[in-house]
């Protein structure tokens, strides 16, 4: 078994790579020149690295030599436009699935991260299950359900299509904005905190990605992933907030205004050609009842994953925050 990993140098990929060499699963890197290594310099040694980006086919045929499945996490999750959305989450996939078709080494399984924004939004009343019809809100969703479909429609080899809610942990840059409101005692909330949430910590999503390479009774489906505890995002606001142990000046946004800084966002994004995850419609995604989501299928399959709650899990990423300097 050899493992070509993409997406390596992000957050979400760096714990997958943890996890590997936990597990001592031989493995290859996808990393563009450009990549900072700063999560992953400790596995350098350790692992093979092929350099290519989704973009270069020739490169992807070459970073499959030897390979026997494919984890991909490579993705967009902010770009300074929706093109820039669909370039690498679809088209991107495209180009990394077609050379797995036609790789000389046979690739037994490819897991591919897709996200719960290529689904529908969901409450504790109502979660979304896989096979609800797909509604993306934002085109982060949309471009996420096209890279879920050139890999349902057009992976000749086994394949999953893992859904995981909103990731938080070590290394994350966007939960950092929570926690740092916090540490200015101020929390912005709108829709009165109301939306509900399904969460899941980093790790557990990685050993969950693992797990999905070998796992049996998985192949051609797509399984959502999330720990079963959901809160509220006034109740994450209030438990990150009382972990920095401050008095906090809970402040209600309208959504008039939560609209006006996501316009200005993205308008922003295209002056400047500078990535914002507020763009593209996330508008829509942020006043969304909820994005909780069901994990049955995960579970009847694999058993018990994603066990790490939030009264664990946000005093870990405190603790990575501080030691690292980013809080
Ligand atoms: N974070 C979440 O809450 C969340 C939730 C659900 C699903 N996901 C999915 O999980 C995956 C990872 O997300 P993340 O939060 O870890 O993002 P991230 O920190 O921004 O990492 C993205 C990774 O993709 C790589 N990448 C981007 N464009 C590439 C290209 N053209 N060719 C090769 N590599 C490329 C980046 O490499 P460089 O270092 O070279 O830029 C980086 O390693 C994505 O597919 C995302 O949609 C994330």
């Amino acid at each position: 078994m050899k493992i070509l990993l993409t997406g390596a140098t992000g957050f979400v990929g760096s714990h997958i790579l943890d996890r590997l060499r936990a597990e001592g699963v031989p493995t290859l890197l996808l990393l563009r020149r450009s990549s900072d290594p700063r999560f992953i310099a400790e596995h350098l040694p350790h692992v093979e690295i092929r350099y290519g980006s989704l973009d270069d086919l020739p490169a992807l045929r070459e970073a499959l030599v030897g390979a026997t499945h494919v984890l991909h996490c490579a993705g967009a999750t902010k770009a300074p436009s929706a093109e820039g959305l669909f370039a690498v989450n679809q088209i991107g996939t495209r180009n990394l699935v077609q050379a797995v078709n036609e790789s000389a080494t046979p690739v037994q399984r490819l897991v591919h991260l897709s996200s719960l924004a290529a689904g529908r939004f969901g409450t504790r009343a109502a979660p979304a299950r896989e096979d609800d019809p797909s509604e993306p809100l934002s085109e982060y969703g949309r471009s996420k359900r096209a890279g879920e479909r050139v890999v349902l429609t057009g992976c000749r080899c086994e394949f999953v299509v893992l859904r995981p809610c909103a990731v938080y942990g070590p290394r994350d840059a966007e939960f950092l904005r929570l926690f740092k409101a916090a540490r200015a005692h101020v929390m912005p909330v709108f829709g009165g905190g109301r939306q509900e949430l399904s969460l899941v910590f980093a790790p557990d999503l990685a050993a969950t990605a693992v797990r999905a390479l070998t796992g049996a009774g998985i192949a051609g489906r797509i399984l959502n992933v999330a720990c079963a505890e959901v809160v509220t995002a006034g109740e994450l606001a209030a438990t990150i907030a009382r972990l920095l142990g401050g008095r906090m000046l809970r402040l209600s946004l309208p959504a008039g205004v939560l609209k006006l800084v996501c316009a200005l966002a993205g308008a922003g994004a295209r002056l400047t050609g500078k990535a914002t995850v507020l763009a593209h419609g996330k508008y829509r995604e942020l006043t969304a009842p909820g994005w909780v989501c069901d994990t049955t299928r995960l579970q009847s399959a694999m058993g018990p994953l994603c066990p790490t709650r939030l009264a664990d899990g946000l005093p870990a990423t405190l603790a990575w925050y501080r030691q690292h300097g980013w809080l």
